[in-house]
């Protein structure tokens, strides 16, 4: 990436509101909200439950449009863009993780990576390639033909994220992608991010856990939808240490128990 790139927000957003009308009365799910983000950022997005964090992830990743203010994705007014363009260039420029994963359950992991690859008019011979590396890069290479009821919550998040990387986006936006996963899957997830991170991609991420956000580099705290907060983190936790850590306290374990029973 060019210097003169790197200075220059891939996001900025103006007054951002949205308003739900409701029969009889207006929520305000989302108040002038302004704020930038820089490539090769790492930003949590953090709240309590109905502060917008969804709303503006939805907003941020083109799949709604605010009832007023403005956003420039990449230089780009996204408002002015037509529905055909727009989808186009969101697609380009956005992977999207979801809570809840979105994966087709009939699909296995290689066919659910693959599609939005399909979508984009990909060869077969280059989908099959590029389909194994992003699988290999989330570790998932052993399990290409499982379908999402036959992996674990961490290994679909896995092949979720796979499958927002496929085609080379900008911005990784995801919505709690550790929200259903014990404490190590949560922190394998956040390792790969951090990897990702590394490589110069931009993300986003909502999460309820503090533990979590001390991982990315930034947080923005909203509270009744607007923003209340904007704080770097200082020494961001590595999860590849986290993860390190664990293995190192179950060696010491596993050595400890072979030491007693040799005793006895
Ligand atoms: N489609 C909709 N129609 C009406 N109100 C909505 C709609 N979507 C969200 N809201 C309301 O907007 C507010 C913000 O919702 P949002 O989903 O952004 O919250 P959140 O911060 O993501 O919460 P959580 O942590 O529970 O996921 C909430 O009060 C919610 O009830
Ligand atoms: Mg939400």
């Amino acid at each position: 990436m060019l210097n003169s790139e790197m200075n220059k927000p891939i996001i900025v957003v103006e007054e951002l509101t949205k308003i739900y009308k409701m029969e009889t009365f207006e929520l305000k799910a989302l108040q002038n909200v302004t704020f930038k983000i820089y490539p090769g950022e790492f930003v949590s997005v953090m709240g309590p439950s109905g502060s917008g964090k969804s709303t503006l992830m939805n907003l941020l990743g083109c799949l709604d449009t605010p009832t007023s203010g403005r956003y420039f994705l990449d230089q780009q007014d996204v408002s002015m863009l037509k529905d055909n363009t727009l989808a186009t260039f969101r697609n380009k420029k956005i992977g999207f993780v979801f809570q809840s994963f979105n994966l087709l359950p009939r699909l296995d992991a290689f066919q659910n990576v693959e599609l939005p690859l399909i979508y984009a008019g990909v060869s077969r011979v280059e989908r099959n390639e590029m389909v194994k590396k992003f699988l290999a890069k989330v570790g998932l290479e052993d399990r290409m033909h499982h379908r999402p009821n036959q992996l674990s919550g961490g290994q679909t998040q896995r092949v979720a994220i796979a499958r927002a990387l496929v085609n080379d986006p900008s911005i990784i936006l995801a919505d709690e992608p550790t929200g259903n996963l014990d404490t190590r899957s949560g922190e394998e997830i956040m390792h790969i991010f951090q990897t990702l991170n590394d490589e110069g991609k931009t993300i986003i991420l909502v999460t309820h856990e503090h533990d979590i956000s001390l991982h990315t580099k930034r947080i923005l705290l909203f509270r009744d939808g607007q923003l209340v907060g904007d704080e770097k983190v200082e020494n961001p936790v590595r999860a590849e240490d986290t993860l390190k850590d664990d293995e190192n306290q179950k060696e010491n374990h596993e050595s400890e128990k072979s030491q007693l029973s040799a005793k006895n």
